[in-house]
């Protein structure tokens, strides 16, 4: 008799054992396959300057909301990104595309200096190059778009630097998100002397920007 009690015991703990360590192993594959990215883009011509420390603040304010973030900063100052053209160009876009086209990618950070109030011919270039991922297949559609201006003056066009870049990337289906709150069309820093650092209300709609994005790419 206590010799089958036992078996029992020994049997339901087993039971238990496997069905705790398959719901493990399933949580843990659901864990990671919940990971996402954002990749953020800096189209100043100057590397490592002001936008692409924008860039960087607002991925490393979506990185502190939730482990499961991956973030990466590309950094377009000092590489080669001719504009669109047929063949495409060899040159320094084309090991971007394989970023862009990670199934993972969950959104994009464009970030450009304001050059006579609007995006650097640089932004421009990448955006033009990014048409093999709208045709054949939109490979971006569906995915979130955050927009990052940096000017050298307050109102130094910020606003339509985002707008214009915006509008562009409405013609791949990414959906346009901006910071809460109050709401923000974007991160708008100011750069005084090459310095953002000392633009507290700036790096606030960086931070709040990354934030936003780090939530719904999380959903
Ligand atoms: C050609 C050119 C045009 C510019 N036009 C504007 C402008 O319209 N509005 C503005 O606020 N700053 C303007 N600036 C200043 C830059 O936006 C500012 O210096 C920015 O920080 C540059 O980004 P970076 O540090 O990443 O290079 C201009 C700078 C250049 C070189």
């Amino acid at each position: 008799m206590s010799e089958r009690v036992d078996r029992r015991k020994f049997l339901g703990l087993a039971g238990a054992m496997a069905a705790l360590s398959a719901t493990g192993a399933a949580a843990q594959a659901a864990g990671a396959a919940k990971t996402v990215r954002i990749l953020g883009v800096s189209c100043s011509p100057r590397k490592g300057m002001t936008t692409s420390k924008a860039v960087q603040a607002v991925l490393d304010a979506a990185k502190a909301v939730d482990a499961r973030i991956e973030v990466e900063l590309v950094d377009l100052g000092g590489l080669k990104v001719a504009g669109y053209a047929k063949p495409p160009p060899e040159d320094d876009f084309t090991p971007l595309l394989a970023k862009l086209q990670d199934p993972a990618l969950a959104a994009l950070v464009i970030g450009s200096p304001s050059y006579y109030r609007g995006p650097s011919s640089l932004c421009r270039a990448f955006i033009e190059r990014c048409s093999p991922l709208r045709d054949p297949k939109p490979v971006l559609a569906g995915k979130l778009l955050g927009c990052v201006a940096v000017g050298g003056t307050r109102s130094g066009g910020h606003e339509l630097v985002i707008a214009s870049i915006q509008a562009a990337m409405l013609c791949f289906g990414m959906i346009p998100v901006g910071g809460l709150s109050p709401a923000t069309p974007g991160a708008t820093l100011l750069s005084e002397k090459d310095d953002i650092s000392k633009d507290e209300a700036g790096l606030d709609t960086a931070r709040k920007l990354g934030a936003r994005l780090a939530e719904l790419a999380l959903r």
